[in-house]
């Protein structure tokens, strides 16, 4: 009888089990913490349901989603640039959400395209280049227009940029300079760029909070980070290379062997849903949303008026051009600058 009692309490135990696994949703973020944090309180909201958040970098998501392949602790990864999301979605890491994407911007459809379903953009933005202008007369230095430019002795260490293995952003940057000048003469221009570098820090908009506060003269990042600094008062003024430049499509992706299936896939809906990407000026995020019905901020980078580069997400969003190009990174432009 004891043992009869026993079994019906641990079964009755699972089945609770299970009732609250589906109340809740564990969530790494790449976005910034403002938006992240909107996120998750109006998800909350709306289905009831508890969601747990991490923020990390973009390359430090995909180093975490690749360690714990085995027992994923994460069910969604939201925010980032899209690169890391193909790979992951290359390498079997994510699963397909099944969304409807008709509502979506055709940049945000390819993510999905490419990915056979298991990805899909959610955000883009172009990179650029910032000064502030206070520091820059100060030092007498000419404000730069073109990519080149930065490689001018004259800057030497008043530029920083993020490290492209942790940060998104700065392989976005490094990928748009193989696509603008070819595999070598980019890694040549970003040793000499990088001879003028401070710091590369871990995440990509970090460089640009710096200009803003002063500690570093130019910074190199996503122009929408940029302008939520400009517009709350920062004396930063943007560039857009006149070589042309490379923009990301932010993603939104659900792990595979997520353990709360039911509620990532209600957060890939979420965050694609026009009015809940509408909000993120709340939070001055001003990237361009997917949704074809979101309201894009008056704030937010034009990116019909930039002249942008025809990214090659299925070719960069690979592990092995990654792999290979953050090794050379790491080799001819990281170590470079050190001497
Ligand atoms: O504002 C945040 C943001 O610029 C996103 O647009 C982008 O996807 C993300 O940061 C990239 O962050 P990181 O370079 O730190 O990976």
């Amino acid at each position: 009888m004891k043992k009869l009692i026993g079994t019906i309490i641990i079964g009755l135990s699972l089945i609770g089990g299970n009732a609250t696994a589906a109340d809740k949703l564990n969530v790494v973020c790449s976005a910034e913490q403002p938006w992240c944090d909107l996120m998750a309180k109006g998800f909350e909201k709306q289905t009831g349901i508890d969601v747990s958040m991490v923020r990390k970098s973009t390359g430090e998501s995909l180093a975490q989603i690749r360690a714990e392949a085995a027992n994923p602790k994460i069910d969604i990864w939201w925010g980032g640039t899209g690169d890391p999301h193909l790979i992951a979605a290359s390498e079997d890491l994510t699963q397909a959400s099944g969304i409807d994407t008709s509502d979506l911007l055709g940049w945000a459809v390819n993510m999905s395209t490419i990915s056979e379903g298991k990805t899909v953009g959610i955000y883009a933005g172009a990179l650029g280049v910032a000064y502030n202008r206070e520091l820059l007369a100060e030092k007498g230095l000419k404000a730069p227009s073109c990519w080149k430019d930065l490689a001018d002795v004259s800057y030497a260490k008043e530029i920083q940029v993020a490290n492209p293995n942790s940060s998104g952003t700065a392989y976005t940057e490094l990928a748009t300079f193989v696509q603008l000048f070819g595999e070598d003469e980019a890694m040549s221009l970003l040793a000499e760029i990088g001879k003028n570098v401070n710091q590369y820090t871990k995440s990509g908009s970090a460089p640009s909070k710096a200009a803003a506060r002063g500690e570093t003269t130019i910074s190199i990042g996503f122009m929408h980070d940029m302008v939520t600094l400009a517009s709350s008062g920062f004396p930063l003024e943007i560039v857009a290379p006149c070589e042309g430049t490379g923009y990301e499509v932010g993603a939104v992706s659900i792990i595979k062997g997520a353990k709360n299936l039911e509620a990532a896939k209600k957060w890939v809906e979420y965050s694609l849903n026009a009015d809940v990407q509408s909000r993120s000026v709340e939070v001055e995020s001003y990237q361009v949303p997917s949704n074809s019905k979101a309201t894009v901020a008056p704030e937010s980078p034009d990116l019909a008026s930039i002249k942008l580069i025809d990214y090659d997400f299925a070719t960069y969003g690979s592990t092995e051009t990654r792999e290979r190009l953050l090794k050379r990174w790491d080799r001819d432009v990281k170590n470079v600058a050190k001497n």
